[in-house]
């Protein structure tokens, strides 16, 4: 099965790529911002009409959630318009698109984990785009499978795991936020989702649609960094941790507005697609040995 996916260079890219090479029932077509920028419509409807894959994988976007508050022109070119024209081209084609999104589509006032059915409304620029990204996918193109995802780490490119494990070596003491929740997702586990649903479909499964794919339990920044120094402490990667203190929301203020409350239900992604969850713990553990 040949793939093309779109941002190879990220997070979720590399993962991908690495599972792929793994399995020999999957070509992948890699291509990043160099190869194929995702904003240029006739570059995309071009490549993807030369290469003709069997499915697309968009992994790329404009992910610098401070940033795009005041970048919205080009957080807007990369997360709706780039996504719509990926969407068309597979369109004319005719082939499905798999296409990544946000927890951040969602205002954070819910008390019980979201539903892929339940109303978006961004609080920022980031999940604004995203969120016109995820529309413009469903109104071009049926054969569709939209995947949010939320709190993305691993060993590839800069994350809040490396970020806290770097402070948290040299540092004595750091706050961090304790009243954001939400659930860490490896990019490898939603790689590995993302590869599933590719073989469900070169098997026929067509349950096209919105999902959820993030971590099993919940948590909130502080207690995903109280996790990220334990499992560096125990794996040797630091000889000292700094004094982690909770700290609120107001105490840290950053241009972009968060979801207080993220945490997203992956049922119907199980049901659908037979995949689970991330259990992001183990993940953790086994990025930070990698590290
Ligand atoms: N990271 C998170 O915590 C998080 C949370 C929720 C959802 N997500 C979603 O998960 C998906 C994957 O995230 P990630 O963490 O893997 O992102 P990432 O590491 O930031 O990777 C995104 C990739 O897209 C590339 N890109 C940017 N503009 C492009 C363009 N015009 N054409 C082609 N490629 C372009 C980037 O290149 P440059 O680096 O050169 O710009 C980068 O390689 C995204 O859809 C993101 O919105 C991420």
């Amino acid at each position: 099965m040949k793939i093309l996916l779109t941002g190879a260079n990220g997070q979720l890219g590399s993962c991908l790529q690495d599972l792929a090479e793994t399995n020999p029932q999957f070509t992948v077509i890699a291509t990043d911002f160099q190869d194929l920028d995702i904003t240029n419509e006739q570059a995309v409807i071009d490549f993807v009409a030369s290469t003709q894959p069997d499915v697309i994988v968009n992994a790329a976007a404009h992910t610098a959630v401070d940033k795009a508050q005041t970048e919205v022109e080009l957080a807007t070119a990369i997360n709706a318009k780039g996504p719509e024209y990926l969407a068309k081209a597979a369109k004319q084609v005719g082939i499905p698109i798999i296409h990544v999104s946000t927890d951040y589509v969602f205002d954070g006032t819910a008390t019980t984990p979201y539903l892929p059915t339940h109303p978006a409304k961004p609080l920022g620029i980031y999940g604004e785009t995203k969120w016109q990204g995820e529309e413009a996918v469903r109104n071009t193109l049926a054969e569709h499978i939209i995947i949010r995802t939320a709190w993305v780490f691993s060993e590839y490119g800069n994350n809040f795991v490396k970020t806290m494990l770097r402070l948290g070596g040299e540092r004595e003491e750091l706050g961090v936020i304790a009243d954001q929740y939400g659930c860490p997702n490896y990019a490898g586990d939603l790689a590995a989702a993302i590869l599933h649903c590719c073989a469900q479909i070169k098997g026929g499964n067509t349950a096209w649609g919105s999902y959820h794919h993030c971590g099993d339990l919940p948590t909130s920044w502080h207690g995903f960094t109280r996790a990220i120094l334990a499992e560096g402490l125990a794996q040797g990667k630091l000889s000292k941790a700094a004094k982690l203190n909770a700290i609120k929301t107001e105490d840290y203020p950053l241009p972009a507005p968060r979801p207080a409350y993220s945490v997203m239900d992956c049922g119907s992604m199980f049901d659908a697609w037979g995949v689970g969850a991330s259990d992001w713990r183990n993940a953790l553990s086994r990025v930070i040995a990698k590290l």
